[in-house]
């Protein structure tokens, strides 16, 4: 199978500026495509996309390349019972009632340090002085690490993102990737050392502590389930707030209608990660030869699944491309859950353990920020735009609004 020339290039600037009309044409021309410089096949109807993330003949053996060299081994590359016993290690701390009780007054806080320093000043570019902050801390907070190295988590997880995205395998960005293991190992291991020996009620303590069955996790697996932890909870969820803002400021009237009643924020979150999805394509490699949109995956070969596009099919959704916080075929109450039916945290075994966390981050973010922004508009003649391919979101918020200090000096 080879890629005709009139198909979009994934690889293209075309598709970085507009993926989403590139996505129309892959849908409805090429379901099931041979991508050659990539060395994957690609498929974007929400059908088969769904399918690759919950049939385990797709397995995740792709992260052998695309992530342990940066990790090292995590429960992304897990299959079967190995999986099911690591995870469920991990996630209790993961789930509603822990969450609430242990973390949510760090993830307040983190929120509320990082509005203080603009909400007097009537300006914001949300991305930059934000988003890109917010979920970090919070992990970094939730580990027990030491916010001092705010800078050096960023960078780590930003080398990380690229290393997995690196879709063009650019050697620069492979070597990065390989820094940034040496330094975080370096960093990590003597912490969660000291740490075995002074446990406490953070979440690397509970790493430590944690036992299946006999099973519990070795220096190492805490490192490199760390090293995940600051990637996939980092990038995402800042991706997700930005996102979130973009698209209601760009439709005041839902802005105005979850503005006036908070209890939409979830379903404007779920509408969010359908529409603009954080992570736009995961990849998979199918243990037999098996058939997918309308021909046959050979084993061993790799799949690219489109998220981005299978949250805008229209066999799934109505009017797919546009944003609307009441759509009725989007189900709010399963959005987090792995009965979801987007796609943006996958599903199956590997769906997202972080997505409620994601969830209580974004509610509480959201909340506050509209709280202290009174007034909030895009900065005049701004128009957000999207970056990145594989992980994806605004690339920067210029906003305007009016700080409450001004409202009650002028009452
Ligand atoms: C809006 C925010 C988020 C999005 C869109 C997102 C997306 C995803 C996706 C698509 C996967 C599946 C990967 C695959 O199947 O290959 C995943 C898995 C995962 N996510 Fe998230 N994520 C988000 C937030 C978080 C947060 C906050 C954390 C934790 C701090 C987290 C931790 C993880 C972990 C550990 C896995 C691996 C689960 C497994 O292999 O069983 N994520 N996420």
């Amino acid at each position: 199978m080879s890629t005709p020339r009139e198909l979009p290039d994934i690889l293209s600037k075309d598709f970085a500026a507009d993926p989403y009309s590139a996505y129309r044409v892959l849908r409805e021309r090429a379901p099931l495509m041979w991508h050659e410089p990539m060395n994957s096949y690609i498929v974007s109807r929400h059908e088969d996309v769904s399918r690759v993330f919950r049939d385990p003949v797709f397995t995740t053996a792709n992260y052998d390349w695309q992530l342990e060299p940066v990790h090292g081994r995590t429960i992304l590359q897990l299959s079967g019972r190995e999986h099911a016993v690591r995870r469920a290690l991990v996630a209790p701390a993961f789930r509603g009632a822990e969450l609430q009780a242990t973390f949510l007054p760090v993830i307040e806080d983190n929120s509320r340090r990082l509005i203080d320093r603009f909400r007097d000043t009537g300006s914001v570019e949300l991305v930059g002085d934000y988003s890109t902050h917010f979920p970090i801390n919070v992990i970094v907070d939730m580990l027990g690490l030491d916010q001092g190295d705010h800078a050096r988590f960023q960078r780590w997880y930003t080398s990380i993102i690229a290393f997995l995205g690196n879709l063009s395998q650019d050697p620069q960005v492979a070597e990065a990737g390989m820094r940034t293991r040496a330094e975080f190992a370096e960093y990590m291991l003597p912490i969660i050392r000291e740490r075995r020996e002074h446990l406490g009620d953070d979440l690397l303590s509970t790493l430590c502590r944690a036992e299946i069955d006999g099973t519990s996790m070795s220096d190492e697996d805490i490192k490199a389930f760390c090293s995940l932890l600051l990637a996939a909870g980092g990038e995402t969820t800042d991706k997700a707030i930005s996102a979130l803002f973009a698209n209601l400021l760009q439709h005041p009237e839902q802005l105005a209608a979850v503005r006036a009643d908070r209890s939409l924020i979830p379903a404007a979150f779920a509408e969010t990660l359908r529409h603009t999805p954080p992570v736009h394509m995961i990849m998979r490699q199918p243990a037999e030869d098996v058939e997918l949109g309308g021909g046959v995956v050979p084993a061993g070969s790799t799949v690219t699944a489109l998220i981005g596009a299978a949250n805008r099919d229209p066999e799934r959704y109505t009017d797919p491309d546009r944003f609307d916080v009441l759509r009725a075929d989007l189900k709010t109450t399963t959005a987090f859950s792995a009965a979801a039916d987007h796609l943006a945290f996958a599903l199956g075994r590997h769906f997202c353990v972080g997505a409620l966390l994601a969830k209580t981050e974004v509610e509480v973010g959201a909340n506050q920020l509209l709280d202290a922004m009174p007034g909030l508009r895009l900065a005049d003649g701004f128009t957000p735009v999207e970056q990145g391919v594989f992980t994806r979101g605004p690339a920067e918020l210029p906003l305007v609004f009016t700080p409450r200090r001004t409202m009650s000096g002028a009452a």
